[in-house]
């Protein structure tokens, strides 16, 4: 077979707007980058607005409403409502923190149709240590406690990592017991913030598998009652994850300053011009933006995934990942395991997973600690020139 070039882009499916990158909370493996963005750079509402309407109007079917904590922004309602108008179904990524009911009240009123709110830990204790926020785990339930009685179907997002690995089954009992709809049961991701933490949150292989044994059981067992998603974690993977779909083909992600980025970490490969939405309409950004086009389709690939006959299912990967962990974001994603860096990455990760539980560090996610953290980052030295 051979690997095609791309034809012009369908629309994106969905829109995922950090609408800042304020959070109360500081966990360890938050998405966002290291070099967080200043409450001062973000997009003032009308232009969010703007970009809620040509998001419509390329076809985008629903938005994510995120952050950082996106309720820290005061006119989340008139957003959600302007986003709601615009035909978008609109779904509130959130801590719970800071959520009144009366503010609650007014999203569901001005057209919010789903909540999906982040547990840290399944007890209190687990929860306010990893969230790094005393008195969250009250909040939480409270938060979610509003959803269901609102109507609204709820989904509780469980970041999974060596500090509450043994807790899987807990969280199951606690999305039954909360009302949830849906349980997302994700592996950590490092990149950004979970990658300066690595060390410290990789979980050891069989307590992995244990943990996938539980869902599966779960799952089983709740059939009709709860959805149950999972992520495994990529070190101990046999192929990838079509990260975001497939760059530039289904997802776009706008940062707090108005950056549209295909991932969340796009930011970290050198050499791409992210366009903004303070400059251009977001149609001429999907389309034309030479940082959608530069990992867009299967022309870009090198070998092995050229010629593999899953090019197309898992679009070779993370380009993320790739460049943190091969030097070439052009490479195969590291997690498959045709990549000739896979058994150095599995062999990595079960060296980290075995290091003493505490040894490595954590850096709670801060702006302070970002400012800290960001210029270390970029010159972290990856795995392969540890190698
Ligand atoms: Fe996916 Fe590339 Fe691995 Fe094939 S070789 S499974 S396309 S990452
Ligand atoms: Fe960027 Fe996966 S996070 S392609």
């Amino acid at each position: 077979m051979n690997a095609h070039a791309p034809s012009p882009p369908a629309p994106p499916m969905g829109l995922l707007v950090e609408l800042t990158h304020r959070c109360p909370l500081g966990c360890p493996y938050c998405s966002n980058p290291l070099a967080l963005e200043r409450p001062g750079a973000e997009l003032d509402g009308e232009t969010w607005k703007r970009v809620f309407s040509e998001a419509a109007a390329l076809g985008a079917l629903h938005v994510h409403l995120s952050g950082g904590e996106p309720t820290a922004r005061r006119d989340i309602a008139e957003l959600t409502r302007h986003a709601s108008r615009c035909g978008l179904y609109t779904n509130l990524i959130t801590s719970g923190i800071g959520v009144s009911e009366k503010l609650f009240a007014q999203l569901v009123e001005d057209g919010l149709d789903h909540a999906q709110l982040s547990f840290q830990g399944a007890d209190k204790e687990t929860n306010d240590r990893l969230g790094h926020y005393a008195g969250s785990w009250e909040r939480k339930r409270a938060f979610a406690a509003m959803v269901t009685k609102a109507g609204l179907p709820l989904t509780i997002n469980a970041v999974i990592h060596r500090a509450n690995l043994s807790q899987v089954a807990a969280f199951v009992d606690l999305a039954v017991e909360l009302g949830a709809r849906r349980l997302e049961v994700a592996h950590t991701q490092y990149y950004g913030w979970a990658l300066a933490n690595r060390a410290a949150l990789m979980p050891p292989k069989k307590e992995v598998d244990e943990s996938i044994a539980v869902v599966e059981e779960a799952r089983t067992r709740l059939k009709g009652e709860l959805v149950i998603d999972m992520v495994i974690p990529d070190y101990y993977a046999r192929y990838p994850k079509p990260c975001a779909g497939g760059w530039g083909r289904i997802a776009i992600n706008v940062s707090p300053s108005g950056k549209v980025l295909p991932c969340h970490a796009a930011e970290t490969i050198p050499g791409l011009e992210f366009w903004n939405v303070r400059d251009h309409p977001l149609s001429d950004i999907w389309r034309d933006n030479p940082a959608f086009k530069a990992f867009r389709g299967t022309e870009w690939m090198l070998e092995p995934c050229r010629s593999c006959e899953r090019r197309e299912i898992d679009w070779g990967g993370c380009r993320c990942q790739a460049l943190a962990l091969t030097g070439d974001a052009r490479n195969a994603d590291p997690a498959c395991h045709k990549s000739p860096h896979h058994a150095r990455i599995a062999a990595l990760a079960a060296a980290e997973a075995q290091e003493e539980a505490g040894a490595a560090a954590i850096r709670w996610r801060s702006l302070k600690t970002a400012v800290a953290l960001a210029p270390r980052a970029r010159s972290t030295p990856d795995v392969a020139a540890q190698a």
